[in-house]
């Protein structure tokens, strides 16, 4: 895919892996629109659209304001978020809903919102932005493990649905990123703007699947022993 012209909508392109994603495709010449909660640092050239992807009116209005400014080409459904749950104590509902609705519901409803517009465009693609904790999952976080597991179903069964077409469905599996979701957490962190150019390489190179850094690795592990893969994830 010639990333020069393509019109680009993603999702948490405010801070993070989102935020280097949105500059490097930008670099590459496409015209880019981020969503967020809070518009940020500036982001010369990137435009902006304040969104919470826990609220349905909110993506319904979004996906109506890309459209009625003339449709995208690239989706890429990277907003994520994370909280520590504990299901041996008391976990807050709210919390888990909110998991949820930005890791799985949002992917979900603006590929339905946006899809009918991405065909009939030339090459167009849908990004989704899982992890290796969807084969892998570790013991603190359940939910997200089990939305980011589900995100990478959706998008291996809409690839087969949609295989010979013009839309193109890819997944990315980032390791562990310096970002604000990590913060305080040890481990080798791998920077946002690798994984950023990785994205735009993987679609450049129409990949199906783009496994950066230790995530490769922990992917062929998973490959040879699922339960070593997770013996080592369990505790990450
Ligand atoms: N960091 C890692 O190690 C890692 C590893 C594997 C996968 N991932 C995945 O990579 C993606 C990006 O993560 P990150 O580490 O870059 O996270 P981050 O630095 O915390 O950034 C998250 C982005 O999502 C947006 N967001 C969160 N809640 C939102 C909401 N309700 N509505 C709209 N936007 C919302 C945030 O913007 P506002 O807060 O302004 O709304 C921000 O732009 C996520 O899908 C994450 O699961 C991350």
């Amino acid at each position: 895919m010639n990333l020069s012209g393509k019109r680009v909508l993603l999702t948490g392109g405010t801070a993070g892996i989102g935020r280097a994603t949105a500059l490097e495709l930008a670099r590459r010449g496409a015209a880019v629109t981020v969503c967020g909660r809070v518009q940020r640092e500036p982001m010369p050239g990137i435009a902006f659209i304040r969104c919470d992807l826990r609220e349905e009116s909110e993506r319904i209005a979004l996906a109506g304001k890309v459209i009625g400014e003339g449709g995208i080409d690239v989706l890429i459904n990277n907003a994520g978020t994370q909280e520590p749950m504990d299901f041996a104590g008391p976990v807050a509902w709210e919390v888990m809903r909110a998991e949820i609705e930005v890791n799985l519901l949002a992917p979900f409803h603006l590929t339905a919102l946006l899809l009918p517009s991405l065909s009939g465009r030339g090459e167009t693609a849908i990004v989704n932005v899982t992890s290796a904790l969807a084969f892998a999952p570790k013991a603190s976080a359940p939910v997200y493990c089990a939305a980011k597991a589900a995100l990478r179903a959706f998008t291996l069964s809409l690839r087969g649905r949609l295989e010979g077409g013009s839309v193109h469905l890819v997944e990315v599996v980032p390791p562990l990123v310096e970002t604000g979701m990590t913060r305080g957490r040890s481990g080798r962190k791998t920077s946002p703007e690798r994984v950023a150019r990785a994205i735009a390489d993987g679609l450049e190179f129409r990949k199906n699947e783009i496994l950066v850094g230790k995530a490769r690795l922990l992917w062929a592990i998973h490959r040879l022993s699922p339960g070593l893969a997770a013996g080592l994830m369990k505790n990450a």
